[in-house]
């Protein structure tokens, strides 16, 4: 094997991460692990400033909000955007299913999404009625933009691709698929969860029209996601549940809504999470994305060249791919190599990854996951060496 160059930790924050010592966490693009400054931030909330938000009169439920809305300008901010047009949902599904449901389809059924699309970025548009059409993937394991570009007519509504494959890593061309999109009058949206917490994202500069993500995998609690539109698309999208927060005047005859955000979020929210998500947005910013991007590729890079060098080890996704690296061992069903990797101290996913379309183009049930974080180092991709090893030795 190649010896690696040692990247013990260029950013230095192993320790800030309770949950990981002594283990070898592979899995952070199924959820991250959190830093002490979110646990913190959480366990504050609850224990010294927690009450309800946008209702109370007295003081700490003022300054509830105050926290909360904040949380809201840094959330929409990590991405470029601005507060009034971020939509707090549960997570990145329900971002995506908001704008299926709501979207006005204004006589278009079609919706273009890739062969490497988590099942959130499938099922919500077939649930709304969409047609749905699928774009082939490169060779190497990138959405075809050329062939996106070939197949998109003015029946589509939406372009709604990964901005970075949660099994490839592969890194779209956001802003070509913007072109390509708005060339036919559609829309782009892009599901960020995994390019949120890898990449710099700026939805101005990208010019995307949504933008989805979770705070669970950048850090924070799960729970809590966000949605970002373009306000007047938002502005024109009808409310999709209905209770408390959203309204302006119920009566039993008619009721009026308030405008986005507000509009989309009946019900108490999940105020400490957005508390946990605003210490999350903190804590990459204070690392920053450019610096985690670079440390994450330089584990990708060291992880793909010591993975190729064991003989009968397959690997799946382009060389650049971001944090994330798909393999298999030849022979060996992923779940059976994942459970030989626990025993070694070692997690990673295994399985169809909510990507079984993905998994049928591959020509595979499944593969093993091995992805990056902020406070992964040359020592977990050591101990994954090692442990694939020992599945070779056991299957022979
Ligand atoms: C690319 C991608 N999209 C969507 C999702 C769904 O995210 P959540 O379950 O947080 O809503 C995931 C989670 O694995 C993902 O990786």
């Amino acid at each position: 094997m190649n010896a690696p160059a040692l990247i013990n930790s260029a950013l230095d924050v192993r320790d800030q991460f309770p949950a990981i010592a002594g283990w070898h966490y592979l899995d952070s693009a199924a959820t991250a692990q959190k830093p002490q400054a979110v646990i913190d931030a959480i366990a504050l909330a609850y224990s010294r400033d927690y009450a309800t938000v946008h209702r109370g009169v007295y003081e700490r439920s003022a300054s509830m909000t105050d926290a909360y809305e904040a949380a809201r300008g840094a959330a929409a901010g990590l991405i470029g955007g601005d507060a009034s047009a971020l939509v707090f949902t549960r997570g990145a599904t329900e971002a995506i299913n908001l704008v299926a449901r709501t979207l006005p389809k204004e006589g278009r059924g079609r919706v273009l999404l890739s062969a490497l699309e988590h099942h959130s970025n499938i099922v919500p548009w077939q649930l709304a009625g969409y047609a749905v059409d699928a774009v082939p993937l490169t060779s190497d394991g990138r959405i075809d933009l050329d062939a996106a570009e070939a197949m998109l007519t003015e029946e589509h509504r939406l372009v709604a691709f990964a901005h970075v494959s949660n099994v490839l890593g592969s890194v779209l061309d956001a802003k070509r698929a913007a072109q390509i999109a708005h060339a036919k009058g559609a829309l782009l949206l892009l599901d960020g969860c995994q390019a949120v917490p890898r990449l710099p994202v700026d939805v101005a500069a990208l010019g995307c029209d949504f933008y989805a993500y979770s705070a669970h995998k950048l850090y924070g609690p799960t729970g809590i996601g966000c949605l970002w539109g373009r306000a007047e698309l938002l502005n024109a999208m009808p409310p999709w549940q209905g209770g408390g927060s959203m309204i302006d005047r119920v009566t039993f005859d008619k009721t009026t809504y308030l405008e986005p955000p507000m509009r989309f979020e009946a019900g108490t929210p999940h105020i400490v999470g957005a508390i946990g998500l605003h210490a999350a947005v903190e804590w990459v910013e204070a690392l920053g994305l450019d610096a985690i991007h670079a440390h994450e590729c330089a584990l990708v890079a060291e992880c793909r060249a010591a993975l190729a060098d064991i003989s009968g080890v397959t690997l799946f996704g382009p060389e650049d791919s971001a944090g994330i690296v798909s393999f298999n061992v030849d022979g060996v069903h992923a779940h059976d190599t994942a459970t030989i990797l626990d025993d070694a101290g070692v997690a990673v996913r295994a399985g169809h990854h909510c990507a079984q379309p993905l998994m049928e183009r591959l020509g595979v049930p499944a593969t093993a996951r091995a992805s990056f974080a902020a406070h992964s180092d040359s020592s977990d991709i050591a101990a994954l060496v090692r442990g694939i090893e020992q599945v070779k030795r056991i299957f022979g």
